[in-house]
């Protein structure tokens, strides 16, 4: 696509040269004044005490202002990126399904690629049954405004100039509660801007492009609400699978040159990545180039923290083990491995999506699921024989005269409960971002679906709470209005 000529707001520079000409004339008014009248003219210094304001002005008149992002909504973009938001389950290794939302039908989403200066558009289509939107971190500009709240069905693009080159991270921003939730339930993925006129430092001191380019993004997973808010993830992984790089570790040569592109989505933990028998060349802050370090073992990374990690593999033969060294995520899926051989293929890049299946694979793989992980709902039993905690039921004796659910993270706490017959059951919403409606709101109730009564509780914003007995003995499915995909379940035992 070409690139065509774009409308830019005005910069900072604009204004400050505007100020700069305001001054000017009011310096020669100044100078002109005592000449044409021989009065003395007005004393600046009783009205700004010194001369620091007018140092500041001829300081920031010689800055050198980037421009933003933002072009036209008609600019002809260089890229045109077609994203899929959806909800539904995704194979994530080790016998485990995820059941969430998925960007592509994939966790994590696409890995985008661009360089710097160019024109990106990215239209975005819900293909899903609850509110999806965006959020492109690699924009300098307005982004909510045009894909904030993209309704079922519903396509929605906004066009942007990415001006700054680093390795970023774009996710789903329904708006409100909604974007920590969706970030949380897994839609995401990396969006990298190259440079455009300068290397990274080992490209130049080697004077060639790197044998390969590994982009890796690190994320959590959750069995429920509650416990991804809490930051008590059942799993981390590197590009959407446990153990993905143990199972097929990347092939590399002694001697290659490998650029990493590293992301830590979180949503929650803070990740170190290290890589065993590897001292890193250069590290860059967030992917630009001029943010550079040499040297070090690790990379702290913060949720939606980057980095640029250049390195090469030693003259060795051997496996080189890339991993989280926080040692609790690298036990729970956060490992890989770098296979060095001299004879080994080195692809040029590895991307940061997570695995694609075709439908019978898919399918085959759910089918055979010892586990399938919702952060929200209540996987059905025949698919989920070895359940996560937080599904497994959670029985209450005969002496309990009330048991409190949580609603936390857009989930039930626990989701399934088993109670006496007439056993006081209360709701309290510790979701705190109540303000608003639907699925952007935290707001949450509890209505029967199925069962031998029929309830619904009230509306609840932060810390309300609302109850109901059940003396009816048998099973009662429940969900939360405003965001269906809650389910909850009570078993009111027989007083036999
Ligand atoms: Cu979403
Ligand atoms: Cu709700």
């Amino acid at each position: 696509m070409k690139q065509t000529e774009c409308v830019q707001a005005p910069t900072g520079r604009d204004h400050v040269a505007a100020r700069g000409m305001a001054w000017l004339a009011l310096v020669v008014l100044w100078w002109a004044a005592p000449v044409a009248q021989a009065t003395p003219g007005p004393d600046f210094s009783a009205l700004f005490g010194d001369s620091d304001f007018i140092e500041i002005i001829e300081r920031d008149e010689g800055l050198e202002t980037r421009p933003t992002g933002y072009v036209s909504q008609d600019a002809e973009p260089d890229h045109v990126f077609r994203i899929d938001l959806d909800e539904g389950q995704v194979p994530i290794g080790q016998g485990v399904v995820y059941d969430g939302f998925l960007i592509d039908g994939k966790l994590p989403g696409p890995t985008l690629r661009v360089t710097e200066g160019d024109i990106v558009r990215m239209e975005i289509t819900n293909s899903g049954d609850v509110m999806h939107g965006a959020s492109i971190h690699a924009a300098y500009t307005q982004t909510s405004k045009h894909v904030g709240h993209i309704l079922p069905g519903q396509t929605k693009s906004v066009t942007f100039r990415a001006t700054t080159p680093g390795v970023f991270m774009y996710h789903c921003a329904p708006g409100g509660h909604a974007i920590p939730m969706h970030v949380m339930f897994g839609q995401y993925g990396m969006i990298v801007v190259e440079p455009r006129d300068k290397s990274y430092q080992l490209e130049a001191d080697l004077g060639q492009e790197p044998d390969l380019k590994l982009y890796m993004l690190q994320h959590e997973l959750y069995a429920s609400g509650k416990e991804a808010v809490e930051g008590d993830a059942s799993y981390t992984a590197f590009n959407g699978q446990l153990f993905r790089y143990v199972e097929n570790p990347i092939p590399v040569r002694p001697g290659d040159y490998v650029r990493m592109y590293f992301m830590n989505i979180g949503p929650n933990l803070l990740s170190t990545f290290h890589i065993v028998g590897i001292v890193w060349d250069y590290v860059y802050w967030q992917g630009h180039p001029e943010a550079r370090w040499p040297g070090g073992q690790t990379v702290t990374t913060g949720p939606s923290d980057s980095w640029v990690i250049e390195f090469r593999i030693p003259p060795e033969e051997g496996v080189y083990t890339m991993l989280d060294h926080g040692v609790g995520a690298t036990s729970r899926g956060a490992i890989g491995l770098l296979d060095a051989r001299a004879d080994a293929d080195t692809p040029s890049e590895v991307l940061a999506d997570g695995p694609t299946y075709d439908e019978g694979e898919r399918a085959e793989r759910i089918g055979e699921a010892r586990r399938i992980l919702s952060p929200f709902g209540i996987p059905a039993a025949e698919t989920n024989p070895v359940p996560a905690r937080a599904d497994r039921p959670v029985r209450f004796g005969d002496d309990v005269d009330e048991v409190v659910i949580e609603m936390k993270g857009n989930s039930f706490y626990p989701k399934v409960v088993e109670v006496a017959s007439g056993t006081k059951v209360t709701w309290v919403n510790e979701d705190v971002f109540t303000y608003g409606l639907g699925e952007t709101s935290g707001a949450h109730n509890a209505v029967v679906m199925s069962g031998p009564q029929s309830f619904a509780t009230a509306m609840l914003s932060h810390a309300e709470s609302d109850s109901v007995t059940l003396t009816e003995p048998g099973t009662y499915n429940y969900i939360c209005a405003p965001h269906p995909y809650m389910e909850g379940r009570i078993i009111v035992r027989d007083p036999d």
